[in-house]
């Protein structure tokens, strides 16, 4: 089976080809093509909606043939089936992936299927690429799902069940390590930047706080803790270089804090068997090693998976291994071959949530 994965939710044009062989046991990854927008944002210092979607539309076509022309010589006869992104995103960008999509499905007469952006970020911890097979999870996974739109907490029961048990109530991870970044003049995007302004800054040079804590739910609140480093850097009358970096340390431990919190009481309260982290903040080298750390201090054995960095940020492998599954769960692949018609972009795209007593 060969599948093509499409995705444009926000910054990134994006087209990659999987051939799953071998009765579902060996999956190679044929191409995986990422077009960044970044540069464009730079001038910026941000996404602007109109323009991410401008350059999808200028990048799409190139992306998608660069990822199918070379590696297949029959794309319409040799794959099986598209998925793509169709929430949630930004509604400008993700029409363009979506609608190309349409297109290529119904003349090709290939089956579409439309895969949730959040989720298929989890399926690429999925994935072992060294050797061409897929990772043994052990189920249930907890999983925390922290990206420049989006930070989760996801129960995955089994291969293709989730259920939300908490999100952000206000601003995403990454959407503040992008504004701090932003109020200290570092550039776009924040994340990788703080984080590596952080290395040679002091953790606890101030104490910002760890918004909801000590809550005893599975949400979480980011923009009380970008206040605190806004107020903290108007008061400095001196800006130098390690006032910065202490800054971004400081503010890079008090978010990393509060995510292995909460994930941690989840951890506890679901009495789960794995944990899975991903997203694009799932790049950042304190979260990995310090979650990771915590998760081997526990008394039972609790396996963690983390992407590699490449695949902690948007990418349409993820996209076509999201559908492999999807289609999977649903064993006829005909209930998607005339989809196209029915598949719409949703930007505010849900998971199920949690009901009390679940
Ligand atoms: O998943 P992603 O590529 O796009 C969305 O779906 O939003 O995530 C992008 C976010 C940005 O906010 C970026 O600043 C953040 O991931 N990010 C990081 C790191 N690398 C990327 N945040 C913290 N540390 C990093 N090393
Ligand atoms: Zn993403």
């Amino acid at each position: 089976m060969i599948i093509l994965g499409i995705e444009t939710s926000c910054d990134e044009t994006a087209a990659s080809l999987i051939k799953i062989s071998n009765r579902g046991e060996k999956v190679e990854v044929l191409s995986n093509v990422v077009a960044s927008q970044i540069p464009i944002h730079r001038r910026y210092g941000g996404i602007i909606p109109e323009v991410a979607a401008r350059a999808h539309l200028i990048n799409v076509f190139p992306v998608i043939e660069q990822a199918i022309f070379s590696k297949l010589s029959n794309p319409q006869r040799q794959i099986d089936a598209i998925g793509v992104t169709n929430g949630p995103g930004l509604i400008t960008s993700l029409i363009v992936g979506v609608e190309v999509a349409k297109v290529l499905s119904y003349t090709w007469q290939i089956p579409l299927v439309p895969i949730n952006h959040l989720l298929a970020h989890l399926y690429a911890n999925f994935l072992s690429e060294k050797d061409n097979q897929w990772k043994k999870i052990n189920f249930p996974a907890l999983c925390l799902v922290v990206s420049g739109g989006h930070t989760k907490l996801i129960l995955m029961k089994n291969k293709e069940r989730f259920l939300e048990l908490g999100t952000t109530v206000d601003d995403a991870a990454g959407e503040a390590f992008d504004k701090v970044a932003k109020l200290l003049n570092l550039g776009y995007p924040g994340g990788p930047i703080v984080s590596r302004r952080a290395r040679q800054g002091d953790s606890q040079a101030i104490i910002f706080p760890r918004p909801m804590i000590k809550q005893a739910n599975y949400n979480f609140s980011f923009s009380g803790l970008k206040t605190a480093v806004k107020y903290r850097v108007a008061k400095e009358k001196k800006i130098n270089q390690q006032f910065v970096n202490d800054i971004c340390a400081s503010f890079q431990q008090a978010a990393v804090d509060v995510l292995i919190s909460k994930t941690m009481r989840a951890v506890k309260g679901f009495k789960v068997n794995s944990v899975l982290l991903a997203g694009g903040v799932a790049a950042n080298q304190q979260l990995r090693q310090q979650l990771a750390k915590r998760i081997t201090q526990l008394s039972k054995k609790i396996d963690f998976f983390v992407p590699p960095i490449k695949l902690c940020t948007d990418n349409a492998l993820m996209i076509a291994l999201a559908t492999y599954f999807k289609i999977n769960s649903k064993p006829s692949l005909l209930k998607y071959r005339t989809n196209w018609q029915k598949i719409k972009v949703d930007p505010n795209l849900e998971i199920n949530k949690i009901k009390r007593g679940q």
